[in-house]
């Protein structure tokens, strides 16, 4: 029994993945060549393991890397509510450029905790590089920090997506593209 046959469409191939990643690490390292201490890469876990690990080796620059974790969603499609950060960063952020590395940015309320998060511990910019963007479907209002940008991968619509690091109940990272599932597998 595989995974591959509970997806009904793929959106994205993971040669069309690599390709975008390729272009945003080349606009990244442009961005931030001009700053002298290396930029920190925070990827939210776990959904941004596999964008984070394919975006840094697609950065030319030095850099560091910090995972943090917000807890809003439970098993099923919707959100829980206000997340809460449950596993902060190791590393000192005080005075340094920081980029959040996110699977899906959804109705927002993850990224402006997190974006909160770290403006509290002294980020001087605070930029968003999220693999995907629901537009159509936020709820929450957030603000860059400093001189940050938001890098995005590709806009999806209104619907719930999975592979690449994107689960239902933890299953389907490991997919290797971005797929709907057929409606029996998640209602
Ligand atoms: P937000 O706080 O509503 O923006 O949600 C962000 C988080 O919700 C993401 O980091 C994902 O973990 C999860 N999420 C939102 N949409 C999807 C989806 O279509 N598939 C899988 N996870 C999703």
């Amino acid at each position: 029994m595989t995974m591959y046959g509970d997806i009904e469409r793929v959106l994205w191939t993971a040669e069309e993945i690599v390709a975008r990643i390729s272009e945003l690490g080349g606009e990244i390292s442009n961005d931030f060549q001009r700053f002298p201490s290396p930029v920190v890469l925070v990827g939210v876990a776990t959904g941004a393991f596999i964008f984070l690990a394919d975006i840094v080796r697609n950065i030319t620059l030095p850099i560091a890397v910090d995972f943090i974790r917000a807890e809003s969603y439970g098993s099923g499609t919707k959100s829980n509510g206000a997340p809460i950060i449950s596993c902060d960063l190791k590393l000192d952020i005080s005075g340094k450029h920081v980029i959040l590395v996110e699977d899906i940015v959804d109705t927002g309320a993850t990224l402006s905790c997190l974006i909160s998060h770290l403006k509290s511990k002294g980020a001087c910019s605070v930029s968003v590089c999220t693999l995907l963007d629901k537009p159509a479907r936020r709820r929450v209002h957030f603000d860059l920090i400093g001189e940050g940008k938001f890098y995005r991968g590709f806009e999806c619509g209104d619907e719930f997506v999975v592979g690449y690091g994107l689960d239902l109940a933890e299953i389907y990272r490991n997919l290797p593209y971005i797929g709907v599932l057929k409606p029996e597998k998640h209602n």
